[in-house]
């Protein structure tokens, strides 16, 4: 844990590799194949944003800059994007559905596969602003033929009810990292 002078908050770093100070967040990267990751991913989700729910921010970090020396350093400073939903326990979310959909519709569209979906990556700024972050596992040039398949993994889940009556510590299996979980990762405030 590192406590964040100018935030009553905690983050959690367990890597001890970002630093977050004046609303920017420095991420430095293992390996190459990670930094790459983010770093196309984040570029497109910017250049190709579709306001699909007519939104008021965008949802996802924007990059300020990023550096490289090959084998040794990989850095990422983006914007910061509030505290991981993981550890709000005030800040009520505005528009969630909306930018649920939204965040979704984007990573469709641009033909990412992203399987990290959980409570550390969601993050919620001041205002109650939603937020996607970290795409070092995402993956984003899904081959063609997948294309259907990812499609339907972003749809809106015909059974959400069932989702919604589980927990938050729930394990289920096919909801456990699923884009429609970020629905109920505010259920406690
Ligand atoms: N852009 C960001 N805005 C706010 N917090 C961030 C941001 N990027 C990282 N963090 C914080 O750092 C933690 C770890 O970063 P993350 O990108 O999720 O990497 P990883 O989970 O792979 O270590 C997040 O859970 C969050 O608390
Ligand atoms: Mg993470």
């Amino acid at each position: 844990m590192i406590k964040l002078d100018h935030d009553p908050y905690y983050v959690f770093d367990s890597k001890k590799r970002l630093t977050i100070e004046n609303n920017i967040v420095r991420k430095r990267f293992p390996v190459a194949a990670y930094y790459l990751n983010e770093l196309t991913c984040l570029k497109l989700l910017k250049k190709n944003f579709i306001n699909t729910t007519g939104i008021n921010h965008f949802p996802f970090p924007e990059i300020i800059s990023h550096s490289t020396t090959y084998g040794l350093l990989y850095e990422i400073k983006m914007s910061y994007c509030g505290i991981p939903a993981f550890y709000n326990n005030a800040i009520k979310p505005k528009n969630l559905k909306n930018t649920v959909q939204c965040i979704c519709d984007n990573l469709k569209y641009n033909n990412f596969l992203y399987k990290d979906f959980n409570a550390t990556n969601i993050c919620i700024d001041r205002a109650g602003a939603v937020y996607l972050i970290d795409f070092e596992e995402c993956i984003p040039k899904i081959k063609p033929h997948l294309k259907d398949i990812i499609s339907e993994y972003y749809e809106y889940p015909k059974d959400i009810g069932e989702y919604n009556k589980m927990p938050l510590t729930h394990k289920a299996g096919v909801w456990k990292k699923r884009p429609w979980s970020m629905l109920y990762m505010f259920k406690h405030v």
